[in-house]
Parts: structure tokens; C-alpha cells; sequence
């Protein structure tokens, strides 16, 4: 079905499930140990063996020799795959060990297989490479002529910035820095592959199950029905699992050639180096206003640096939909690096580029010298400004949200002046932010089965990876069916099942609902059909189905063989008519300590307006992490590169900081009433990555409020402050 005008009033709408808390219909099973994630299906796989990946020692350059003998004839070695015997594969996949050149750290040169875990990975060590050593390029900072720098992304050149820029009322110019980080999400990449004849089982932690088939189908040739793909719950995705690295490809190399199951999972120091991570970039704000606030010149250049043919982080994408601006120069430049690959993490784009923006209009205000919420709502814009009032946003309701959390969060008491407010040893300051994330959607289909217990099961390849897609799926068809939640079963992550959105970019939810709720609508319809109702005014509740006082129980009309429907949401141009986005409000205390610098986050509050929230428990979870990210971002996360060596150094959890329970103060969130009739027929919006979205500058700017200092350098650490 094609979702292409404004939502229809439908069952949806009624909200006796929808728009309710409820608790994870997983849970139980993931407390209990019983959810089962990629490295452990070893009832369905037994007898696999166990593979270790050797990545290289080196950023960039060649293998000269590789020596092999050792390890091959280690105990309980199996095969010892390299560039030498390992089969040659599709560049168009994620082709792996094709040859001696190293293109960064950790890439894979050597696949062991043994009967152990510690077999594999002893045997690994036995392995001598040497190599040849290219000058790499590591450090973003110390590229030369950044003007010459190639195009990462389109350009926005309107109206004459120049002149506005230089002869607006008050203005800045200042340059941000946000470092390379890391997803760090808990579950490590691992696949257990399997061949029976032709066709290929892997169980992986991938988000989007039809592009991981896709992917691995095309590595090794062969037809995409032929490899099943299997993703049923994902410890952490935020971007990471987007990708297919070597795990799933050398394992099912081996399984292949030793026709028996291969599993493998990448070690903690391996995740880091050899799969991807978010760039590093540097972003000059250059933003003019006139005396009343009223943003004239928007100004906003990014310069990051990747492997040949892989994106930037867009880190300017909000800057040409957030604020109005007649004169506007935003550029995105993307140089060549020899570091691993940059690619999509946690709000890729908004999610660094609100780093640098909200602060530069931090500073704004106070040259203005107009309260920060009040110069957000005085540069509130209800259409694209790059495009005119032809391209409404479908809703936008940044000033609520900067209204309803200055009045929560007690704003009004926060003193404009740098420095002025002390608690003992704390330098206390506020800072706030708007936030805004593209609200992307993506085609989702799911089959739906009522049967004769009056049991709806629903199945899809959406996958769940942490943030609550079980439950929503199951919340979706019973309000579409009028059962209780706990009549419904979902199945994802398999790509047996319907093809589906997945999880990334903020569409999981709203598009794998509205696959969910095209489904139900037909299995509704034939439902209906053979109660033999009259179809113009049933009801569906209590598990039957009702009309004109007849009511028939879902059961009855499902019998023995159940009835199946199946459906596909697809998207029209609603998203090239409407400008759409959900958006927020970030506010922070934060306290400074006077003699070291340690800074603490107080308490926190974002206030969203994203649609429709169909599970405000899972939501809220949701927004819980991402302020929790957007605090790492300010105050910790940081992959520090080794610029002779061209690696991230701190490559685990000890070293790579991210907060934990201790720098985690109350965190509020309040969800806006909104629903967007042109986002969806559920109405809701992308939620996942707005939480992120703009916290790392609140906390920013509320640091500069306590304590004066303005680090435009993130992380903000203790050294930069004192
Ligand atoms: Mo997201 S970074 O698109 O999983």
C-alpha cells in the first residue's frame, strides 16, 4: 500500500493500546538469558568450529610475506585463510582478504579456524606478517588547504552572505571540533555461518536484514534467496550494525570450504579499528543577526576526511533546515584519510553538527544579548528556508518545546552572566538547545496470522536492536485487532519473513508500524469478509469482531487454518511536499568544579515533539539514551588517534569513556502532543536519534554559563577547563 495523502482517521487513532505504556513484551526473555543473540545459537548450529580474525598491524601499504606455517600446524587448527588461498569475491559485496594492499588498521589479513575459541585465537598469534609501510594521512587537523578540499556533500550558496555576514547587527565567527567516536554499542559483531548444499545460513547482528542478505549474497555471487539471514535480537546497534564487516563473510568463506558451521565474533579492540566509526570534523559557524535577533546570515563549513569512496559526516545537514536566514553559505568538504572507515553513527550528521551550531548560537545570544530560548523562537521558521513556504514543515514545534521546558526546568532563574552562581565547590550554569532530526521513512512489509486460539502472530524483518520494536509491533496489532497485547507474537529479524525498513536513520518505528498496520488492515478486511458483517461499521474488540450488536469471536472466523494476510508499506512524495522533522528542546545544570574542572551533569530535560508516540515507556528509554550519549559526547567520548600509526589507541571500554550509572543524573523527558498526518497512517515521527540531538551543546553551553570558559574543542575535558 502506498502511504501518498494525509492519514485517514483509522483504528489507530482510537488509541486503547497505542499511545499507552507498556513494558517490553521481551523482557522476560532477555533478563532470563533466553533471547538469543547471533554468537549463540548452539542448539540450531551444532558442532560449529571457531574462527579468529588477525587484523593488520599497519594503517596503510602491503603485506610483503605472510607465514602461515605455524599456525596451521597448531593444535586443533582447522584452515588458515589469507589473501593467498582465499576465494576471489564480488566487489559489489564486502569482499574480504582479496589481496596484499591494507587500507587501514585491523583490516583483516588471516582467518583462523580450530576446534576452539582459544585454539583459533593462539594459532592467530603464530601468524608473521611483514609489511610494507605507506605515509598514511591520520589527522584531519593538520591536512593542508582545506579550501581545495573536494565536495562532500551539495552546497547551499543563497543570497549574498558575504555582505550580510559583514554588515549584520551582531555576529560570530567560530570554529568547533567534534573527535572521532565510537558506537560502543554491547553486543560485539559475530556470525555463525552455515552452508547446506548451495544455500547459506547466517546468523549475525545486522539492523537491516534485507541489506545485510543483499550484501552477502553479492560478496560470494550467488542468488539473494539463497542466503537466510537471521537477526532476532541485536545487543546495540547505533549505526555499527548498518554494515557488513569481515565476521559473517569469513566465517561462512571457512564454513564452505570445511563444510561445517563457522562462528566467529570480533574481539573488543578488533570493533573499533576494523569496523566504523563516526569522523571527526571541524565545522566553522559563521551566523549574522540583526539587533532584534532575526538570523540574516547562516554560515556553516565542514571539513572531515574518509576512505575513498565512503560520505562525510554531514554535519551541516540541520544547519539548512533549522533556522531562516536569507543569506546562507553551507559547504561540506571531505578529504581522504587512512583511518578505519567513517560511516553512520547516532544521528549521523545532526548529531555532530548540533554540537558545533547550538553553541555558535549560544554565542550569538550573548552578543545579542537575548535570552538563547528566546532567540530560538524568534528564529523559528515553519517551511524549508532553503526552498520557500512551498515546502511547509508537515508540523514543527520547536517553540513549544523551548517554551514548555524554560517553564519546567525553571529557566528564568538562570543567570546570564558567566560565573555568578556558586554552590561550595560547584560553578553552577544552564544551558539549552534546540534539536532536530530528519524523520526519513522507508518501505516495510509483515505478514499477519489470526488463528484458531485468537492468537495474532506478527512477522517481519524489522529488527529490534535494543529499542523496542517487539513491543511496538505487538502494541500496532492488537489495537488493530482489538486484543490485548499479550494475544499478539512477534517474530523479527529474519529474512524469511516480509522485507522490512530495519533499524537506522531514525524510520524503524514508523515505518515498520505502518508495515504492520497496512497488514492488519487487510487481515481486517478478511476478517470481515467471511464473518459475512456488514463492512461499513464493524469494530474490532475483545478479540471478535463486531457490528449492529453481532459480535463474532476472531477465533471462530480464523478456524483451524487461520487466516494470513501480508502487505508492504510503501512511500510517496509526501516527504518532498513536507519538509519533515521532529524536534526538541535540551536543557542542562551542569556544576563546574572551581579547582579541578570536573564537570557534572545535574539534571537534564529534553522536551520532543515527534509525531504520535506510539509506546511512551520505550520512547522515553529511548531519549534516556540518547541524552545519555549526548552527555558522553560533551564530556568523554573520544577515539584518540595515534597520528604516526594512523589506529584509535583507547580500542575497549576501559579506555574508550562513555558514561555509566555515577555521571548519569534525573533525566526528564516530556513528549509534546502532536500527531503528523503526513509522516505516517500511525502519524508518528522518528524518535530514536532526537534524543541525541543538540544535548552535547546544552550541556556545552550550560558549562560556559557556570563557569565562563567556552571549549569548542569536544570532548570538554577537565584540561580544557582549568
Ligand atoms: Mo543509525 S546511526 O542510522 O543506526
Amino acid at each position: 500500500m502506498l502511504f501518498n495523502s494525509p492519514a485517514p482517521l483509522n483504528p489507530i487513532d482510537n488509541e486503547t493500546v497505542v499511545g499507552h505504556p507498556h513494558v517490553r513484551i521481551d523482557g522476560p526473555l532477555k533478563v532470563s538469558g533466553q533471547a538469543r543473540y547471533a554468537y549463540e545459537y548452539n542448539d540450531e548450529i551444532p558442532n560449529a568450529a571457531y574462527g579468529f580474525m588477525l587484523g593488520a598491524g599497519i594503517a596503510t601499504g602491503s603485506i610483503q610475506s605472510i607465514d602461515t606455517k605455524a599456525a596451521e600446524s597448531a593444535p586443533g587448527v582447522l584452515l588458515v585463510l589469507t589473501y593467498k588461498n582465499a576465494p576471489k569475491q564480488g566487489d559489489d559485496g564486502s569482499p574480504q582478504l582479496q589481496g596484499a594492499d591494507i587500507k587501514h588498521y585491523d583490516q583483516a589479513v588471516a582467518f583462523v579456524v580450530a576446534e576452539t575459541f582459544e585454539q583459533a585465537r593462539a594459532a592467530a598469534r603464530m601468524i608473521k606478517i611483514e609489511y610494507t609501510k605507506n605515509k598514511g594521512a591520520f589527522d584531519l587537523g593538520a591536512i593542508k588547504n582545506r579550501a581545495s578540499m573536494p565536495r562532500g556533500a551539495a552546497d547551499t550558496h543563497m543570497g549574498d552572505f558575504q555582505k550580510a555576514f559583514s554588515t549584520a547587527a551582531a555576529s560570530v565567527d567560530v570554529t568547533y571540533t567534534t573527535p572521532d567516536q565510537s558506537h560502543s554499542m554491547m553486543e560485539p559483531h559475530a556470525s555463525i555461518a552455515k552452508w547446506d548444499g548451495d544455500k547459506l545460513t547466517v546468523y549475525m547482528a545486522h539492523q537491516i536484514i534485507h541489506s545485510a542478505q543483499a550484501d552477502i549474497a553479492d560478496t560470494f555471487g550467488i542468488p539473494q534467496d539463497n542466503v537466510r539471514v537471521v537477526s532476532a535480537y541485536i545487543g546495540g546497534g547505533f549505526g555499527s550494525k548498518l554494515v557488513v564487516y569481515a565476521d559473517p563473510i569469513l566465517a561462512a568463506m571457512a564454513a564452505r570450504q570445511l563444510g561445517r558451521p563457522v562462528k566467529v565474533a570480533l574481539t573488543r579492540p578488533q570493533i573499533y579499528n576494523h569496523t566504523t566509526h563516526r569522523a571527526a570534523t571541524i565545522q566553522r559557524l559563521r551566523l549574522g543577526a540583526g539587533a532584534d535577533g532575526r538570523l540574516t546570515a547562516v554560515g556553516h563549513q565542514v571539513w572531515c576526511g574518509n576512505q575513498p569512496g565512503h560520505g562525510p559526516e554531514n554535519a551541516a545537514a540541520q544547519t539548512k533546515l533549522l533556522y531562516p536566514g536569507d543569506n546562507r553559505w553551507i559547504e561540506t568538504r571531505l578529504s581522504k584519510l587512512d583511518l578505519p572507515i567513517g560511516a553512520a553513527m547516532r544521528a549521523p550528521g545532526e548529531a555532530a553538527g548540533l554540537l558545533a551550531l547550538e553553541c555558535a548560537m549560544d554565542e550569538l545570544a550573548e552578543k545579542l544579548d537575548i535570552d538563547p530560548v528566546e532567540l530560538r523562537i524568534r528564529n523559528d521558521i515553519q517551511y524549508d528556508p532553503e526552498v520557500g513556504p512551498s515546502r511547509p514543515f508537515s508540523t514543527r514545534k520547536l517553540v513549544q518545546c523551548m517554551q514548555t521546558g524554560a517553564e519546567r526546568f525553571g529557566w528564568s532563574k538562570r543567570n546570564p552572566k558567566p560565573g555568578q552562581v556558586r554552590n561550595g565547590e560547584w560553578l553552577v550554569g544552564m544551558g539549552v538547545a534546540a534539536a532536530i532530526r530528519n524523520n526519513p521513512v522507508r518501505p516495510s512489509g509483515a505478514r499477519a496470522t489470526i488463528d484458531r486460539d485468537g492468537i495474532l502472530t506478527i512477522e517481519t524483518q524489522q529488527t529490534d536492536i535494543g529499542t523496542g520494536s517487539y513491543t511496538i509491533l505487538a502494541m500496532i496489532g492488537a489495537e488493530m485487532l482489538g486484543l490485548p497485547v499479550d494475544s499478539v507474537r512477534v517474530k523479527l529479524g529474519d529474512s524469511d519473513f516480509p522485507e522490512a525498513a530495519g533499524s537506522g536513520g531514525s524510520f524503524g518505528a514508523n515505518s515498520s508500524s505502518t508495515g504492520v498496520y497496512y497488514t492488519c488492515s487487510a487481515l481486517r478486511d478478511e476478517i470481515v469478509r467471511r464473518s459475512g458483517l456488514n463492512a461499513s461499521d464493524v469494530s474490532f474488540s475483545d478479540g471478535s469482531v463486531i457490528s449492529q450488536g453481532r459480535s463474532i469471536r476472531l477465533a471462530d472466523i480464523a478456524g483451524d487454518a487461520g487466516i494470513t494476510a501480508e502487505e508492504r508499506a510503501e512511500f510517496g512524495d509526501l516527504q518532498k511536499k513536507f519538509a519533515q522533522a521532529a524536534f526538541g528542546a535540551h536543557f542542562a545544570e551542569v556544576g563546574v568544579d572551581i579547582a579541578t574542572g570536573e564537570i557534572r551533569v545535574r539534571r537534564m530535560l529534553s522536551v520532543c515533539a515527534a509525531g504520535r508516540i506510539i509506546n511512551p515507556m520505550t520512547a522515553r528509554s529511548q531519549c534516556l539514551g540518547g541524552m545519555t550519549m549526548g552527555i558522553g559526547a560533551a564530556l568523554m567520548e573520544e577515539c584518540v588517534v595515534d597520528k604516526r600509526y594512523g589506529y584509535f589507541v583507547n580500542h575497549d571500554l576501559a579506555e574508550y569513556q562513555v558514561p555509566v550509572h555515577a555521571d548519569i543524573p534525573d533525566l526528564d523527558v516530556v513528549f509534546l502532543d502532536e500527531v503528523d498526518d503526513q509522516s505516517s497512517p500511525i502519524r508518528a515521527k522518528g524518535l530514536g536519534e532526537l534524543g541525541i540531538c543538540g544535548v552535547g551543546a546544552a550541556v556545552a553551553n550550560a558549562v560556559y554559563n557556570a563557569c565562563g570558559v567556552r571549549v569548542r574543542d569536544y570532548p570538554l575535558t577537565m584540561d580544557k577547563i582549568i
